[in-house]
Formats: structure tokens, sequence, C-alpha cells
């Protein structure tokens, strides 16, 4: 057997990671497999690490085929996908790309705010249409002087919730429990959130935790003029009752980069024009994307130097 470590990659990941582990790595890229957990049972027996995406998957049952696993390198600020516990129970350290993709994330989070708020798809239309020829665009929203409230105040909410209070918005936050040095005001309950804000900006992470936290009642309780930007995890919101909402126009609009199940969004949503859609993009720009696949690979190769990982998920 090679001293060369085996690594599984558990679905396309930018050509930069092959590139950055070189030769020191013997890669495993099982993704076109049809039968991906088969290939991992017959092929990566050796294999001493996984890598994924934020959005990618390390189920338990991956966990339990890799005898030899000992890292699971993330490139995501977000790891719902990775079975956590399982990991845990092994000892098998799991890592993340924290940091180097806040500012970006919230960027993108405050392009949707505005593009929602201010209609931007919709006035590009309006001008490519012909429609201002026959008259003003109606007027649209401001998020000066409003409430707006932000889901999860993390490294992304605390950076969002930061760049709506300078854009003059009134930010307040809602997430599982207080922080003491939050510089914004805390709310408890979601639903008494959505009631006071016009619209709710979700940046916390994914998984069981907050699975469908925005369900029909927090809808309803931002209300036909109410708005959501959703940069978290698809899974944050109940997307049947948000289709339904968005439809009826029970809330005002959405600007939504994830979904429940990507790469598709629901074809309801194509026809709607209160609604601005991204192909998971909050984090896809050049730079950023090379900057989380050099942590991602970087944290392997310290790993396999015997050093500690740099941004470990637990410590
Ligand atoms: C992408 C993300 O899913 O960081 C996350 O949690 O959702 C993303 O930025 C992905 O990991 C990029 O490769």
């Amino acid at each position: 057997m090679s001293d060369t470590p085996e690594v599984l990659e558990t679905m396309p990941m930018p050509p930069r990671i092959a590139e950055r582990l070189g030769d020191r790595y013997v890669l495993h890229r099982p993704w076109q497999a049809d039968d991906l957990m088969g290939y991992v049972r017959s092929h990566c027996q050796n294999v001493r690490a996984v890598l994924t995406q934020g959005h990618g998957v390390c189920p338990a049952e991956m966990i339990d085929a890799l005898p030899k696993l000992e890292i699971i390198s993330v490139q995501g600020v977000g790891y719902d996908g990775v079975d956590i516990a399982r990991a845990r129970e092994r000892d098998i350290p799991v890592t993340n790309t924290p940091d180097v993709l806040t500012e970006e994330v919230a960027n993108l989070g405050i392009g949707l705010v505005l593009a929602v708020t201010r209609e931007i798809p919709k006035a590009d239309a309006y001008v490519r249409e012909g429609k201002w020829l026959k008259g003003e665009m109606p007027f649209n929203r401001t998020i000066v002087n409003r409430p707006v409230g932000v889901v999860g105040l993390g490294r992304i909410g605390l950076a969002t919730a930061n760049r709506l209070a300078a854009l003059g918005a009134i930010v307040s936050w809602h997430g599982p429990r207080p922080k003491p040095d939050a510089p914004y005001p805390y709310e408890a309950d979601i639903a008494a959130l959505a009631a006071k804000v016009d619209g709710l900006v979700l940046t916390c992470p994914g998984g069981p935790a907050t699975r469908h936290l925005v369900n029909r009642r927090v809808l309803d309780a931002l209300g036909p003029d109410g708005w959501l930007v959703n940069v978290a995890r698809g899974t944050v919101v109940d997307e049947k009752a948000l289709v339904e909402a968005l439809m009826t126009r029970r809330i005002w609009g959405a600007g939504l980069d994830v979904f429940e199940n990507e790469p598709k969004a629901p074809p309801e949503l194509f026809e709607l024009d209160n609604v601005v859609l991204q192909p998971h993009q909050a984090s896809a720009t050049a730079e950023t994307r090379n900057a989380m696949s050099d942590l991602a690979v970087e944290n392997i190769d310290l790993h396999f130097a015997g050093k500690p990982v740099k941004t470990p998920v637990w410590s």
C-alpha cells in the first residue's frame, strides 16, 4: 500500500481543489458513478480524508463505509450535510471554511434585499420591454428607517445586520438564544419578530434545529407587505408554504439564493414577478470560492502534517 493519502470528493468540487492537492494525494472523484455508495464500498477502503461542500453530503452511511477515515474537510461554512454526531463518535475531525466568505455572503444578502424591495429585476424588465415609454413604474419599497429582522446573528448574520444598519434600516434579530454582546435588540419568538418588521433576512445555519423555522405562521406574521430574503439554507423555510404565500400575495416578495431541493427551484416561482432567484451564489465569486478551496485543502494538509487543523468545527 502506498503512503500517499487517499482523498474522496463526494461531489464535484472546483478544479482548484484537485490542483492544490496535486500529487501529494490520490483523489477519488466518484460523483459520476451511478452507485456512489457502491463505489465507496469497493474502492475507498483506504480513503483517509473526505472533501465535500457546504451543501454537500457526508451521511453516517458514508462515514461508516470508510474504515480509515481521519478527517472531513468541508469547503463551505455550513456543514449540515455532514453527520456530525457520527463523525464525533468516531473521533473524526470536521473542518469548514468560516470567515473567508462572511463579507461576500452578507453582500449578496444585501443585494437581494435591495433587488426585492427596490424591485431591480422588475425595473430592468420595465425598461427593456418599453413599458417606461407608456408611463412611470409604480413606486417600490424602502428599508430606510424601516424595521428589518435578521435570523441568526453569527458571523454572516452580524455582517448582514451591520450592512442593513449602514443602509438606514432599524435592525433586530432572532436566534436560539440572546447574545450578551449583540449590538441589536433580540426577539425570542420568530413570529413575533416577523410581525414587527418589514422583512426578514435568513443567515442562520441549516440542519434539523432550524428546519422549517420559517413556516406559514411566520409568513402570515410578515403579512402582505412583508418580504423574505434567504441566504442561509433552503431547509430553513417551508418552501411549499412560501410558494403559496408568494403566489397568493400573502407576502410581498422574496429573494432566494437557496432552496430545499437544489438545484431544483420550485417551477411555480418562475412565473412570479415578486421573487428574485439565485442559484446558490452567495459565496460564489472567484476570489472567495478560491479562498474557500485553499482553506479546505490547507486543513487536509495540516492534518496529514500532524499539525492542528486551522478551522475545526469543534475543538
Ligand atoms: C456553498 C455554502 O454551498 O458555505 C456554505 O455553507 O452554502 C456555500 O458557500 C459551497 O460550499 C461552495 O462550494
